[in-house]
């Protein structure tokens, strides 16, 4: 059988921490199905985006880090994006990513060039430390752009909280 390819967007500093644990509990079960990518993103060291407006000439970046995440934004078919709570939200390397992702909102809407015609799907798991449930919520809604600009659909979300405890 042909496996599909799976992004994993990795957000936590810690190689075998409660993010970890969280994303095997999801990724083992659809190794028969799925090749996993990992993007690490405290090992990736990506540029913030500056708004410097290269992309909505150029269509393209002026920082070249970010390619080889593009090319896997462009060919993946599951996105999986695995991360800790940090101040109620993602952790600065995971951001930096995230916010890199307005060059296909650029070229969207200044160029009308959309990369992501094809659906994807979409896995969000995070970890956090208190019981504060509205963290839940919120990520929910601070990633849902971003979803939404690579045309993937939320099939699951795992939240585990309280790891503070454990
Ligand atoms: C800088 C920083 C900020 C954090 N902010 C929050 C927060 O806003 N809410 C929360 O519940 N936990 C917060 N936490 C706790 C982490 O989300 C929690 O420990 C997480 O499960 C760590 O996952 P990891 O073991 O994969 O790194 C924070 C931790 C750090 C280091």
């Amino acid at each position: 059988m042909n496996k599909k390819k799976a992004l994993v967007l990795y957000g936590s500093p810690h190689e075998n921490g409660h993010t970890k644990k969280a994303l095997l509990t999801v990724t083992k079960p659809l190794e028969s199905y799925y090749t996993f990518e990992l993007v690490d993103s405290f090992k990736e060291n990506i540029h913030p985006c500056t708004d410097c407006r290269f992309c909505t000439n150029k269509g393209q970046c002026k920082f070249r880090d970010f390619d080889h995440i593009d090319a896997l934004f462009r060919s993946c078919e599951l996105i999986i994006l695995a991360t800790p709570v940090y101040n109620l939200s993602f952790p600065a390397p995971l951001k930096a990513i995230i916010d890199r992702t307005q060059l296909y909102f650029n070229m969207k809407t200044k160029l009308k060039i959309n990369p992501f015609s094809q659906k994807k799907e979409a896995i969000l798991i995070a970890t956090y430390g208190s019981q504060d449930k509205s963290c839940e919520e919120l990520i929910f809604k601070q990633i849902h752009p971003f979803f939404k600009l690579l045309n993937a659909t939320v099939i699951k979300s795992v939240f585990i909280s309280d790891t503070d405890l454990l």
